[in-house]
């Protein structure tokens, strides 16, 4: 089942620090990186920042530095909160960057040597939040200005009128292109809802696009004219063939970019399935295998946002933050959280949802079922861990967690993944409340039912490891194995009767201790 796998997160933007909104994306396409290494696929998994364009401009003038001192420290905050959710991409890349400019130019220009650039004059209604034009009808009512033109329907914000002379990519020319693209089997967007938003922006009717400015100066100089710079968006979306070596290492390139999967939010569908596809069409390269698209996280029904007052930093959950009533979840709490949110629709953040999810999930299944199994070991067992049994009645419950865990990866459904693990759990407390080993006196009966629970915990500490980075090589470490339980395979080493019994057990604290709603 070895292949490649390219996953990329959007690269976010520089104006203002990290929140649980892009950790919620890079930690999910980190997720996704650490299963494929674990069913043994070549991985590449990029993140990095947005750093060029008129709202980092402005967001510097208004902080009073420039641009790349603005840029250096958002990006270093970026990669610091990655740092704090064991985010571990491969590369991270920053559109600042000479490498950067250089697959720009090159990609840009091979456009406009395929002949799908022209120069026009535009004038519209522009989002700098969004760093793009609307059509009037797209507005929103603005009850502050019923006479005016409206606002973002994004970011309910006021937009601007632009009008400047500038370089055009003939976008209309690519809706068959891409709408065939769109219908494809299987599905290159998921999940289909979002497909079907896709399909109706093109459907929709789409109009050529200026890809330049001639106003802003902070950004990728146009090859032919530099007196503008690349729109940012234009700039922004070719990072994914940058990193990969577009213009400067097309034997890379070409290894990497037919497995590229993106991982987005729902705010960024028209740029990821519309202008994207196009693009990549018009330099003549592959569209994108996959544009995996989730809703967004939201804060007593409102989007967290930079924009909005709602933002919280991961670090705030990770660590607790006892003024504002945030429970300490760990690193491995914030990831499970994150990766049990359904991926697809919008969701609701709450501390109660977020503490009952870690006490039934890590704190009374996985953490207890540890506990039960290591105390009960060191009494019954003289503190060696017996085998399993190969008739076992949880060999069954693991195998198909096994199979629904690898086909909800697969599928891009981390939730559905960690149900499906923890399904195994659930079954292993039950076998162990059935059997009550705690009360019977040790021999076969005792060491049988021990040895199958230390078994699943074994299979479990892998299953889990794309979500819990800390906890399975401690549980590993705990029942006596040696290594590293991310240096496993599926489905090989998953397999009933791995354990191999004989190992020293060890009882220690409480893994996951309970957490209570009011921190
Ligand atoms: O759009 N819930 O950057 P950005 C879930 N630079 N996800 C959220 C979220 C929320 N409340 N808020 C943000 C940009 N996100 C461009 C991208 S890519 C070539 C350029 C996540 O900083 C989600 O992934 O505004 C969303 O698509 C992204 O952050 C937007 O980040
Ligand atoms: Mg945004």
């Amino acid at each position: 089942m070895s292949g490649r796998y390219f996953v990329t997160t959007p690269i976010y933007y520089v104006n203002d620090a990290p929140h649980l909104g892009h950790a919620y994306t890079t930690v999910t396409a980190d997720a996704l990186a650490r299963w494929h290494r674990l069913v043994g696929d070549e991985v590449r998994f990029l993140t990095g920042t947005d750093e060029h364009g008129l709202k980092i401009q402005r967001s510097a003038d208004e902080a009073g530095i420039t641009p790349i001192e603005q840029a250096d420290w958002a990006s270093a905050r970026f990669r610091e909160a990655w740092e704090q959710l064991d985010v571990a991409p491969d590369d991270f890349i920053r559109t600042t960057e000479d490498r950067h400019r250089a697959s720009v130019q090159a990609f840009m220009q091979r456009i406009h040597d395929n002949g799908h650039i022209y120069a026009a004059t535009y004038e519209g209604w522009y989002c700098v939040a969004c760093e793009a034009y609307y059509d009037p009808d797209d507005l929103v009512p603005d009850d502050d200005d019923p006479a005016g033109p409206g606002r973002c329907p994004i970011h309910l914000r006021p937009v601007e009128f632009l009008s400047e002379e500038n370089w055009f990519f003939r976008l209309s020319a690519f809706a068959e292109t891409i709408e065939r693209w769109l219908l494809a089997d299987p599905s290159p967007v998921r999940p289909e809802g979002k497909r079907n938003e896709a399909l109706g922006l093109v459907r929709g009717g789409l109009q050529d696009i200026s890809i330049s400015r001639r106003s802003v100066t902070w950004g990728v100089p146009v090859t032919w004219d530099p007196s503008q710079v690349f729109y940012v968006w234009f700039d922004a979306l070719i990072n994914y063939a940058t990193a990969v070596g577009y213009g400067v290492d097309p034997e890379r390139f070409d290894d990497w970019w037919p497995h590229v999967h993106h991982v987005i939010g729902k705010d960024i569908i028209r740029f990821h399935c519309v202008y994207w596809p196009a693009m990549l069409a018009a330099a003549g390269e592959a569209l994108p295998q996959q544009v995996d698209v989730h809703g967004f996280l939201l804060v007593g029904g409102a989007k967290m946002s930079k924009t909005a007052a709602n933002k919280i930093p991961p670090i705030e959950l990770i660590e607790g933050a006892p003024d504002k009533g945030y429970p300490a979840l760990g690193v491995d709490g914030m990831r499970h959280h994150f990766l049990r949110q359904r991926f697809g629709p919008d969701g609701d953040l709450s501390v109660e949802t977020m503490v009952g999810r870690y006490n039934s999930d890590l704190a009374n299944g996985l953490g207890n079922l540890l506990a039960r199994v290591t105390t009960v070991v060191g009494k019954k067992c003289g503190g060696v861990g017996p085998a399993p049994r190969p008739d076992s009645p949880l060999a069954a419950v693991a195998a198909e967690a096994v199979a629904d865990t690898v086909a909800a990866w697969e599928a891009v459904a981390p939730s559905e993944a960690l149900d499906a693990t923890w399904r195994l759990v659930g079954e292993t407390n039950a076998l162990l409340e059935d059997t009550e080993p705690w009360k019977a006196d040790p021999g076969p009966e005792v060491d049988g039912v021990l040895g199958d629970a230390l078994e699943a915990l074994r299979i479990v500490a892998i299953l889990a490891g794309p979500a819990l980075t800390r906890s399975p090589a401690e549980i590993w470490r705990r029942i006596g194995l040696d290594g590293d339980p991310a240096a496993a395979r599926v489905p090989d080493d998953v397999a009933w009767g791995g354990y191999p019994g004989g190992r020293p057990v060890e009882k220690g604290a409480p893994l996951f201790p309970r957490l209570s709603v009011d921190g």
